[in-house]
């Protein structure tokens, strides 16, 4: 079906955000950088086009967080699940502004951990023993091994540290901050960053998250005295389709539903970091004291195996399951990728269309829809002897078959 009701200056709108290539910055997006994350002016020119303040987006892959921040700032209620903790964690911080007193704690307790407490040569030489299971450091240069086992003395004394912190949102917050800063030295960097810019890392992350943090609560001052005081958020850790019931949300109320779901066929590292950008690690889970997500088959799984065919029937489920959550006039906009475009869309296409889906194109030329390139990741171009392909991304825009859309967006 061909839109007749989106207006020609907001298709504008969503093409150029949607060929949106800035690098990722503002508001809290920048406190942990979650894979294969929507860009923030994407984001938002969706949430500001689709729906009103006070009205409610969902995201039942909530990933890094990005549609949350967008939807709070712009005074809409915000629900987002995720199977995996880590996301969950990241996006709970990136939402949550602290007052001015937590603030200045957290400046002054990490410049005390950080200037005092943590050191190379820990005296907690059996805790930090522990993390050996999370390093493969087999075949690593001895220099690389000593950098290694420096790191991870610092990060078992941090984390010791911030156990202590009794306020959740403060040590959520440190914890956030101590996987910021461990990622930027240990996930797909070769060779390792060095205990000194671990440190360096600590302080310059949390200055400029707490930064950050203040720009965010002015922002929200200002757009409350324009759209008036809305936001309200739920961020829920589940598989989508387990949930049995989705906390305080009201059957008919979702206005969006704005995300981008695992892709088919696409191996993205979602539950772990890379050592030298090919050893697996998940650490991130014993930072956060908790267990590495059970991720469904299809999301590292091949083409050419049952995990896609479990895929499409999946989804299929997901958005039976959303559906009576949804207000007649809902849209559903998603980002997507295959990596096999010619037969996985058409399959794609279909398992929508069994969930009541009718997709609306935007676009009179071509097949109707709005691609773009995704930018190869830098360290990817960097250590791939394979000249890479470029991924496509296509936009997605449905509603379900007997809503009503009105014209009121
Ligand atoms: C492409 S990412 C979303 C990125 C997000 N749009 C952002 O801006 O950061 C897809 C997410 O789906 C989550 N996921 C995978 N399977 C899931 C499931 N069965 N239920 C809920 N979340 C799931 C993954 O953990 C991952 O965080």
């Amino acid at each position: 079906m061909f839109n007749e009701l989106i207006k020609k200056k907001e298709i504008t709108e969503i093409i150029k955000s949607t060929k949106d290539k800035s690098l990722i910055s503002g508001k809290s997006h920048t406190f942990y950088r979650y894979p294969a994350a929507f860009s923030p002016v994407f984001a938002e020119t969706i949430i500001n086009n689709f729906t009103k303040p006070g009205e409610i987006v969902l995201d039942p892959f909530v990933g890094g967080g990005t549609a949350a921040v967008e939807a709070i700032a712009l005074q809409r209620k915000f629900y987002g699940v995720d199977v995996n903790p880590l996301s969950v964690l990241v996006s709970k911080v990136k939402t949550t502004i602290l007052p001015h007193s937590k603030k200045i704690f957290i400046k002054k307790f990490n410049e005390k951990i950080v200037n005092g407490k943590i050191n190379f040569k820990s005296k907690r030489k059996k805790q930090h023993q522990y993390l050996n299971h999370y390093f493969n450091v087999k075949n690593f240069s001895q220099d690389e091994i000593r950098k290694i086992n420096q790191i991870k003395a610092g990060i078992e004394q941090y984390h010791f540290a911030i156990s202590k912190v009794k306020d959740v949102k403060v040590r959520n917050f440190l914890t956030c901050l101590l996987l910021k800063s461990a990622k930027n030295i240990l996930d797909n960097t070769r060779p390792c960053g060095t205990f000194k810019k671990f440190k360096i890392d600590l302080l310059s992350n949390c200055k400029k998250m707490l930064r950050d943090m203040i720009d965010f609560e002015k922002e929200l001052e200002i757009n409350k005295s324009i759209y008036g005081s809305h936001n309200k958020i739920k961020i829920i850790k589940s598989d989508i389709l387990k949930l049995n019931k989705i906390n305080s949300l009201k059957k008919g109320k979702v206005k969006l539903i704005l995300t981008s779901p695992p892709y088919p066929g696409i191996h993205i590292s979602y539950n772990k970091w890379q050592l030298h950008g090919r050893r697996d690690t998940k650490l991130p889970y014993w930072i956060m004291n908790s267990r590495p997500p059970v991720l469904t088959k299809f999301t590292y799984r091949g083409e050419k195996s049952r995990g896609l065919v479990d895929y499409y029937r999946y989804m299929t489920k997901v958005y039976l399951k959303l559906k009576p959550y949804c207000a007649h006039n809902c849209y559903i906009v998603k980002l997507l990728s295959f990596r096999n475009k010619a037969k996985e869309f058409r399959l794609y296409r279909e398992a929508m269309a069994n969930a009541g889906l009718e997709e609306i194109k935007i676009l009179k030329n071509g097949d109707g829809r709005l691609w773009r390139t995704v930018p190869k990741r830098r360290w990817q171009v960097r250590y791939s002897k394979k000249k890479l392909k470029s991924n496509k991304e296509v936009l997605l825009l449905y509603r379900y078959k007997n809503g009503v859309i009105s014209d009121e967006i």
